[in-house]
């Protein structure tokens, strides 16, 4: 029978390294998908070098690792960068300002946004003769602490978490209706290679989360041990959010909305909701890239 399989993008370094031994270590396949090759060759592993940013390398990426061994039970959509663009410290009274860099965005927001449309369709292949007992399977977005608090030193960073943390938020009960959990860790500061050298030097050790809490936000959000079992993604939360911060998982829960707004909530209103699933439910049938 073959072993439960994940896909890691980020997976070369930090955080997504870290997720990668874990799962080794509870005997999941790795897909270990990353612009740069990890340094360490590790067995039960498979790596695809990808930039999510773009759809036909994820496509590419997303097949390749479905093939390797005909299923595929987690995502961590973990691959981020920070910022690359200036507004307020770079003006200069004298020149216009040229089209802004938006690679934050397109990485973050769209290249994780991809990842989850492919995972749910490799999810749901059924996969009974790789020992899969029922399609479905878990996803867990990195989005971040600066996705819940501002973070004026890295704008676009925060805005694509802020972002994520939206998406999560209401792809969960969808994602629920078709056996997928998809939840959200928000990471505090951990020592890894994102921040720009000498920036950690700069921070009260105190103030930096250890990479254990980021393993257990990740086992409180999907449960990695015992997978496979019928009850695994039955067992599992959908559109959480959750902080890791120092030994703490702290759960955030959506503002309070104002009792008029029932409409947002999908029950309140679900002639409204049906509506907007059959429109978009179309849209995403259309091959609108032959239209352009
Ligand atoms: N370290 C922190 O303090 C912190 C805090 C909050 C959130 N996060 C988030 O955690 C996630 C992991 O970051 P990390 O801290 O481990 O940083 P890291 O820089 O050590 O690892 C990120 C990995 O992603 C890869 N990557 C970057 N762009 C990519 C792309 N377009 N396609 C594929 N791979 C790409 C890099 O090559 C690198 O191996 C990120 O989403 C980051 O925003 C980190």
């Amino acid at each position: 029978m073959a072993p439960p399989v994940a896909i890691v993008t980020g997976a070369s370094s930090g955080i997504g390294l870290a997720l990668t031994h874990h799962l080794l270590a509870r005997n999941w396949a790795v897909v270990m998908a990353d612009l740069n090759a990890p340094k360490e060759s590790l067995a039960n592993t498979l790596f695809i070098q990808t930039d999510i940013a773009s759809w036909a390398a994820q496509a590419a990426l997303f097949a390749q690792a479905h093939a390797w061994h005909g299923r595929l039970d987690f995502f961590a959509a973990n691959a981020g960068i920070d910022d690359r663009d200036d507004i307020f410290h770079s003006l200069d009274p004298t020149t216009p300002p040229k089209q802004p860099n938006m690679q934050t965005l397109e990485v973050n927001l769209m290249g994780t946004y991809y990842g989850i449309k492919l995972a749910a369709h490799y999810m749901t292949v059924p996969s009974a003769a790789a020992g899969k007992p029922r399609p479905g399977g878990k996803i867990v977005v990195t989005a971040s602490a600066a996705g819940i608090y501002p973070l004026p030193s890295v704008p676009q960073y925060a805005a694509s978490k802020h972002a994520l943390v939206g998406l999560v938020r209401s792809l969960g009960p969808g994602a629920a209706a078709v056996d997928i959990r998809i939840n959200a860790l928000c990471p505090a500061l951990v020592a890894t290679g994102l921040a720009p050298p000498g920036l950690m030097a700069n921070f009260d050790p105190a103030q930096v989360t250890p990479m254990s809490t980021m393993m257990a936000g990740f086992e409180a959000l999907a449960g990695l041990e015992g997978v496979g079992g019928e009850g695994w993604v039955a067992r599992g939360r959908s559109g959480e959010v959750v902080e890791g911060n120092l030994g703490e998982l702290v759960w955030h829960e959506p503002p309070t909305r104002p009792e008029a707004s029932s409409y947002m909530d999908e029950k309140g209103l679900e002639d409204w909701a049906r509506t907007y699933r059959e429109r978009n439910r179309n849209f995403a049938k259309e091959d609108w890239m032959k239209q352009m």
